[in-house]
């Protein structure tokens, strides 16, 4: 743990969080946060998802929850339960279609709350959809609260790569550990490899590829995430793989820090 880390706050009862970035819009962090998600959970997780992407809130629809459904309870707000995870989002608050703008100060407040006022109770996991770019939310998540990692999506195309390799420029020089890359979108049509070339590129490493797939695309639209209906399916495989790889990785990390504590101890 480096200085730097020693300043950020630490979530109570929450083990890990894992935010999900990239530089560039419609690379599928949505899709991937909310089956990345149900897929911890499949492993055996308690799993929350945190819509950080404040201005253009997806993490609803993709989950089937409708506005209005988040409660406010004696001890704060309540997650929603949905297909097995626990979900926040500002678009469960403000009625449908409601444009936020917020300024900066605003979005960075409210995601604020949303991580430290709700009552999450005990979670393995917090996966947190970011907004795309090095946004207010994403500088402000880095800098304020102790991540575990985070995973970086892209799209095969090499516009996008250049996009990826500006978030990785951001993570690293705030600290934050990069878990690797995930490439979305696999096709003939955009290509396959890009991703895998990146990573090898910048010295991380390459989680999966998830393939372009329709049954994706509607599962998201629908509001269950495909993980969830549908276990087999090679787009369903390809994430519970990546989530493995996570979840291993995050373990290794706890039983690093707990011989840390041990041996301080004694
Ligand atoms: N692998 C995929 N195959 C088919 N459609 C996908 C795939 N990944 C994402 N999509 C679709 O692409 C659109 C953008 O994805 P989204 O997750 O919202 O991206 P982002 O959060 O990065 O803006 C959505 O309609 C989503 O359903
Ligand atoms: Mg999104």
């Amino acid at each position: 743990m480096n200085n730097r880390q020693e300043n950020l706050r630490k979530v109570p009862g929450i083990t890990h969080l894992i935010a999900v970035a990239s530089n560039k819009g419609g690379v599928g962090k949505s899709t991937i946060s909310t089956n990345l998600a149900v897929a911890l959970h499949l492993l055996d997780n308690k799993v929350g998802i945190l819509d950080a992407d404040i201005t253009g809130p997806n993490i609803p629809r993709m989950l089937g929850i409708s506005s209005g459904s988040l409660s406010g309870e004696g001890e704060g707000l309540r997650p929603v339960e949905a297909h097995g995870i626990k979900a926040v989002s500002l678009g469960l608050v403000l009625p449908p279609d409601t444009p936020v703008v917020w300024r900066g100060p605003m979005i960075a407040s409210s995601l604020k709350q949303m991580i430290f006022d709700v009552s999450w109770q005990e979670l393995d996991y917090m996966i947190i959809d970011l907004p795309p770019g090095t946004s207010d939310v994403s500088m402000t998540l880095a800098q304020d609260v102790l991540l575990s990692g985070v995973v970086i999506a892209t799209t095969p195309q090499e516009v996008s790569l250049e996009d990826a390799r500006k978030a990785v420029a951001m993570f690293d020089k705030l600290g934050v550990s990069i878990f690797g890359v995930i490439e979305n979108m696999t096709s003939d049509i955009f290509g396959k490899g890009g991703g895998k070339d990146a990573a090898d590129e910048l010295g991380l490493d390459f989680l999966g590829s998830i393939p372009l797939s329709k049954e994706l695309r509607i599962a998201s639209d629908e509001g269950t995430p495909l993980v969830s209906s549908d276990t087999e399916h090679p787009a369903s495989k390809e994430i519970l793989e990546i989530a493995r790889a996570i979840h291993e990785r995050c373990s290794t990390m706890q039983t690093e820090t707990s011989s840390i504590i041990k041996r301080e101890l004694t």
